[in-house]
């Protein structure tokens, strides 16, 4: 039904008629052994006494497979364990679940498929398999009555599509806006807190062993793109992937852009936004200034928060850590536990029909903005710029000439913050600010949140 973008995801449990009795341990077959697969292995070594204590399960590590089977590894594994077959360990009969702790659409995307035809469920922290073919995984799924769980695959450690998928499931959410990319949000705070710059900061990000060899998926938004989808997917039922997504990155971010808005009271973050508004659905990834009075702007360092608004619940913010080993993997556990706990009654947690929604294009979206130009200090200068803004009817909140950034004697400064405004209007009115003579510098347009 195009355009119904309710929450359909249903936490329902339905009957798979099949259930494994309490009399065995469930044996767990461990796709990839890096950072986040060894951190669930040593989770569930250290911790098998308490989590029987806790849940009566027994789960049994079965198989993990590998690239290397001699890498060197922070657990130990018994050989007959580890395996380098990973296709075998998907349809294997002494593995009852499956965990994909790879990453990457494929091979995960064909191995996760022939375990869920083979009636195993899948406990996956893989968000670009879940951004880009997720509603496929979840009809296979669905199909052969097993479980598909994902909480890991955004925001790491925080519990967050677990209280979409059953706290909030009554819920009708309006907007999901949050801090999903730790690499972004550790290069910000260092470049608002300390004055740095951003290449000195992503530097220092890379040595620390927060930003890749190669930052682009983080520093030009596609991570937090992938996770803006899954938030999307997930609190409005709607069939959203990655591609949908309207993604701006933090590398245009400069020091003049962090100053306005420490003047203004705000800091900058990458947000990820997901929306539903009369019926549309809009998602999108860019920088924005935040008011230090909203609770995101407090997220500081490489810890991410999502803050979600209900119509019945209100505000509410889930914050922690994004990534690392145990954090993910501490998320794997959860799922992995309710996932054994389903197959032990015979039931399995139903994602429901994904709705064919209407997603707003960019262009359609509105927003406050703040803009920056350089302008000649001349009579009528100001008075031809914001004849621009009239011109597309967008409205000035406010304006003010310095003698900051750019200015000189005969160069004047100029700030202006929008009421919220069409974004095509926007950019339509920068255009002919870029065309007057009298403008030297146009400075980047940002998003001003809790206008
Ligand atoms: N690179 C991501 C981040 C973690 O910096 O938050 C994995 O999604």
């Amino acid at each position: 039904m195009p355009g119904a973008v309710e929450n359909t995801a249903s936490p329902a449990s339905s009957d798979t008629g099949r259930s494994i009795g309490e009399q065995r341990p469930l044996r767990v077959g461990i796709l990839g052994c890096g950072h986040v697969g060894a951190a669930l292995v040593a989770l569930l070594q250290r911790d098998a006494a308490h989590l029987g204590g806790r849940t009566g399960l027994e789960l049994e590590i079965a198989r993990v497979a590998v690239r290397n089977l001699s890498a060197e590894r922070s657990v130990e594994l018994p050989p007959s364990v580890l395996t380098r077959d990973s296709e075998s360990l998907v349809t294997a009969d002494d593995v009852d679940i499956v965990v994909e702790a790879m990453g990457g659409i494929e091979p995960a995307r064909h191995l996760t498929t022939a375990a869920l035809g083979a009636g195993k469920p899948v406990v996956t922290a893989n968000k670009e398999l879940i951004a880009n073919v997720g509603e496929e995984l979840f009809a296979l799924a669905e199909d052969h009555g097993v479980d598909l769980a994902f909480e890991a695959a955004v925001a790491g450690g925080i519990p967050l599509i677990g209280v979409l998928r059953h706290s909030l499931i009554g819920e009708r959410i309006t907007r999901v806006m949050g801090i999903v990319n730790g690499t972004t949000n550790f290069i910000l705070t260092r470049m608002t807190e300390h004055g740095a710059d951003y290449a000195e900061v992503l530097g220092e990000a890379q040595r620390l062993g927060y930003a890749e060899a190669d930052p682009t998926a983080d520093v030009e938004g596609s991570d937090a793109g992938a996770k803006a989808a899954i938030l999307a997917m997930t609190a409005f039922g709607a069939k959203v992937v990655a591609g949908d997504v309207h993604q701006e990155g933090i590398s245009r971010i400069g020091r003049r852009d962090i100053v306005a808005a420490a003047r203004m009271g705000h800091v900058i973050k990458l947000l990820a936004v997901a929306e539903r508004q009369n019926g549309e659905i809009a998602v999108r990834v860019h920088p924005a200034m935040v008011p230090l009075d909203h609770p995101l702007a407090s997220v500081r360092d490489a810890f991410n928060a999502v803050f979600l608004e209900g119509e019945a619940v209100g505000d509410v913010m889930l914050y922690g850590r994004g990534a690392g080993g145990f954090p993910t993997a501490g998320a794997m556990l959860g799922d992995l536990i309710r996932v054994a706990q389903n197959l032990r009654r015979g039931v399995c947690d139903s994602f429901g029909p994904l709705c064919a929604a209407r997603l707003r294009p960019i262009d359609e979206t509105f927003t406050a903005y703040h803009l920056q130009f350089d302008v000649a200090d001349a009579p009528g200068v100001l008075a031809a710029v914001s004849g621009a803004f009239g011109q597309h009817g967008v409205s000035i909140r406010s304006v003010e000439q310095t003698t900051r950034g750019g200015a000189t004697d005969d160069v004047a400064h100029l700030e202006f913050i929008t009421h919220r405004a069409r974004e095509a209007d926007v950019a339509a009115t920068l255009r002919d600010v870029r065309e007057l003579s009298v403008v030297r510098r146009v400075g980047n347009a940002i998003r001003v949140i809790g206008e």
